[in-house]
């Protein structure tokens, strides 16, 4: 019998309407287009308004997008994993929640929290739910509203965050398609580069957290950018020589989309051409969990069945990895 692998079956990412641009960052904090253009390749981002719109709804509308267009009955789903580091409460975990509003009423649900890296480690680990043979039908979500936890009065980190995220449907597949290897990795002494403090058990909330402005995001730009071009090349790198691929056998890098200078140094490093690199950062900024998801949605009509995709993305933690997957169907 041959290999039962976890195959993507469909993907359908979610976007608020709410646009950002860069000219309105230009009215809150001292920037301007010229600068976020060329240092990050952003034009754009979504964000989720409204009085309690959590991730929950962001994720809830790409999934529900997903069952319908895979004709998927959400009773038959096994499995809901959501990565996300901006969930709608600390508990209970948001993919409960999500399981709750599409109605996935016979599925288990978590989250996993793994920041812009969170999307890879869930896809690494649903598959291996497939792969057991021990589910069916396993649900992937990456999804963050990360205006949530971002300082509008910290230029450094107001002009890359959005909101967004997508899910795919896992299904087995014993044609030879689907998730073939993967590497990850972590390294928690990078908190000191990219964290933020309070409202865990740390550093619980509190009158002073808030006057402090404890509970945003806190990125030392430069530090995590020099880890991120190297670990995120590197770990693609030894990802393709370990399944001997060159860069002409890959069909799309999808890297995660924290810089254009990032993604830009990872495709040389691995011999991709520019136009077999997945970008949408110009029109969502970094979403966190969201991206590598909101880019298979992206290209989804361009993927062809057997397509060698390598995923790659570098977050805080800091969390890191890149994954092989051959595509399973064309455009439909
Ligand atoms: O997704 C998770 C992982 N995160 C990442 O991978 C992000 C990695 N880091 C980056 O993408 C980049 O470091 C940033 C886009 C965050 C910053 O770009 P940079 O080229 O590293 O800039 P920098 O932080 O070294 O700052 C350069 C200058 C500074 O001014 P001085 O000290 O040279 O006078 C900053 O104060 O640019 C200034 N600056 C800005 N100027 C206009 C910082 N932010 C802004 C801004 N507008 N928004």
């Amino acid at each position: 019998m041959s290999k039962i692998r976890a195959a993507i079956t469909g993907v359908q990412g979610y976007v608020p309407d709410y646009v950002l641009t860069n000219a309105e960052l230009e009215t809150m904090v001292e920037t301007n287009d010229e600068w976020i253009t060329t240092r990050t390749g952003i034009k754009e981002r979504r964000i989720l308004k409204g009085e309690l719109q959590g991730t929950s709804v962001i994720a809830a509308a790409a999934v529900k997008g997903l069952l319908e267009k895979t004709n998927t009955d959400p009773k038959d789903i096994d499995l809901i994993l959501c990565a996300t580091v901006t969930p709608d409460r600390l508990f209970p975990a948001t993919a409960n929640i999500i399981a709750d509003k599409v109605g996935a009423i016979n599925s288990f649900s978590f989250d996993m929290a793994a920041a812009c890296s969170g999307f890879l480690y869930a896809l690494a680990t649903g598959s291996q739910f497939i792969e057991t043979g021990k589910y069916k039908k396993v649900i992937v979500i990456g999804a963050d509203k990360m205006s949530s936890i971002v300082d509008y009065e910290d230029r450094s980190t107001c002009i890359i965050f959005g909101d967004g995220g997508g899910a795919v449907l896992l299904e087995p597949n014993e044609e030879g398609n689907g998730v073939i290897d993967s590497i990850m990795k972590s390294d928690g002494s990078g908190v000191k580069h990219l964290y933020m403090n309070a409202g865990g058990s740390m550093m619980p909330a509190s009158i002073e957290t808030v006057k402090n402005r404890d509970h945003y995001v806190v990125q030392e730009g430069s530090a995590v950018f020099k880890f991120a071009v190297t670990n995120m090349a590197d770990v693609a790198a030894e990802l393709m020589e370990k399944n001997n691929l060159k860069g002409e056998d890959i069909a799309y890098l999808v890297p995660h989309q924290a810089n254009k200078r990032i993604i830009d140094a990872t495709a040389k490093r691995m011999g991709v051409k520019d136009e077999k690199v997945m970008m949408n950062i110009e029109r969502y900024g970094n979403t966190t969990s969201g991206t590598l998801p909101l880019c298979l949605w992206d290209y989804e009509s361009k993927l062809r069945k057997g397509d060698n995709l390598v995923l790659a993305a570098f977050g805080g933690g800091f969390t890191w990895g890149s994954l092989y997957l051959k595509w399973a169907y064309d455009p439909k």
